[in-house]
């Protein structure tokens, strides 16, 4: 049998959301080459907690997973109730919002959250407006759920803020929900109250419903009280989290949707949820089990988060305020920095640079959605001293 045929069967037997490119870009490729060269690299992009020199609790969390009835399988569609308490405490303790476990479903993960709205609530072909840029992730769940992403603009002037009219020309008769990332990966801002109140009176008029993303909403840079959009009542939210970045344990696989807005749509959205949770049942119960326990860990590993945020972003000040080349912007929470950095290439170009002459490794601002040359994207969860070598390096390359 020729190539070519045996193409065309493996082609004819997959469908064409898979058929993605999985070619390596250039990025990747010079990643894997200096990484097999064994030649230390200094790794800007780490957003891995559990690799980044944190304390946890290890007793405790042990503990917590091995009690209760672990060998018992009493399975519940939207999560065992001792879990939907645990979260909901976690939003009256941590931010003064009351959710009814009534009104949250558990997922092993943000990302399979997102599945589940998506196929609640689009059919083939709808659109879901997201902002841009944004977190890369996006694409491929969109792709599995036959979704169409549309992007709109955040502009930057004193501050990260959304284009509104940008917003409500991406906006079409297939579109069926909004996304907004608060804070927003990797920009690091909130969404003002201002545009709270707009962005619930655009998905209400329109009849879209909100989806809030706010896995970083506990690390907070600013002095301003962030607010959950878990508590929203003008438009149909579903508010999504999960102990990957509020307790730094993305391994234990438990996440959650908190849904609010007018009665009846709340009422069939989670009639709706429900099932699509009962068909795939994903949350392991020992996690469920220790839910409480983990959530109430949270305290000590979010001061160790906001110790490190706060001096990885101190050191950066301290190395730019040296030099003229390279900026920041301005960032009020979240695990990451944009730099504003010479244009003169693209941002891929001089991350492979940085990588081959310098042993750094930080993302381009393409990956992230950027348009534009000129940014890039750090990490602020990377070990303090790596941090401010790995900057130190940036600046030196891009000072030459
Ligand atoms: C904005 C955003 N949402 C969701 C996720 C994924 O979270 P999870 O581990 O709960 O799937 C990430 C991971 O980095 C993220 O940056």
């Amino acid at each position: 049998m020729s190539a070519e045929v045996r193409y065309n069967l493996a082609h004819t037997m997959f469908s064409d959301r898979t058929r993605w490119n999985r070619q390596e870009n250039e990025w990747t490729i010079a990643r894997e080459r200096v990484t097999s060269s064994g030649w230390p690299l200094l790794d800007l992009t780490r957003s891995n907690p559990t690799e980044c020199g944190f304390a946890y609790e290890e007793e405790g969390i042990r503990r917590a997973l091995a009690s209760g009835e672990v060998l018992r399988y009493s399975p519940n569609a939207n999560g065992m109730a001792v879990a939907r308490e645990a979260v909901s405490a976690y939003y009256k303790n941590q931010h003064g919002v009351a959710i009814a476990a009534d009104n949250l479903v558990l997922t092993s993960g943000t990302s399979e959250a997102y599945s589940f709205l998506f196929r609640l609530l689009c059919n083939a072909g709808d659109e879901v407006l997201i902002p841009a840029p944004g977190y890369p992730l996006f694409d491929f769940l969109a792709d599995l759920c036959d979704v169409k992403l549309v992007r709109f603009p955040l502009l930057y002037d004193h501050g990260w803020q959304m284009d509104l009219a940008a917003l409500e020309q991406a906006a079409t008769e297939r579109t069926r929900a909004l996304i907004v990332v608060h804070p927003n990966n990797p920009t690091g801002h909130y969404v003002s109250d201002a545009e709270r109140v707009r962005l619930a009176e655009f998905c209400h008029d329109r009849d879209f419903a909100l989806i809030a993303d706010e896995v970083f909403l506990d690390f907070s840079l600013c002095e301003d009280n962030v607010r959950s959009f878990a508590d929203l009542e003008g438009a149909l939210t579903f508010t999504l989290s999960g102990l990957s970045k509020i307790c730094g344990l993305p391994q234990m696989k438990l996440a959650w949707v908190a849904f609010s807005g007018p009665e009846g749509r709340k009422r069939e959205a989670a009639a709706r949820l429900e099932v699509i949770a009962d068909t795939y049942l994903s949350v392991g119960t020992p996690v469920q089990l220790a839910a409480a326990a983990l959530l109430e860990s949270r305290g000590a590993f979010q001061k160790q988060v906001m110790t490190r945020l706060c001096k990885n972003l101190s050191e950066l000040d301290c190395q730019l305020a040296q030099q003229k080349v390279c900026t920041r912007f301005e960032c009020n929470g979240g695990w990451t920095a944009v730099m504003r950095v010479p244009a003169l290439q693209s941002d891929e170009e001089l991350a492979i640079a940085l990588l081959n002459e310098g042993n750094v490794l930080m993302h381009p601002g393409l990956f992230y959605d950027f348009v534009r040359p000129g940014h890039m994207v750090v990490s602020l969860i990377v070990p303090e001293q790596e941090f401010a070598e790995g900057i130190r390096r940036v600046l030196a390359h891009l000072n030459r």
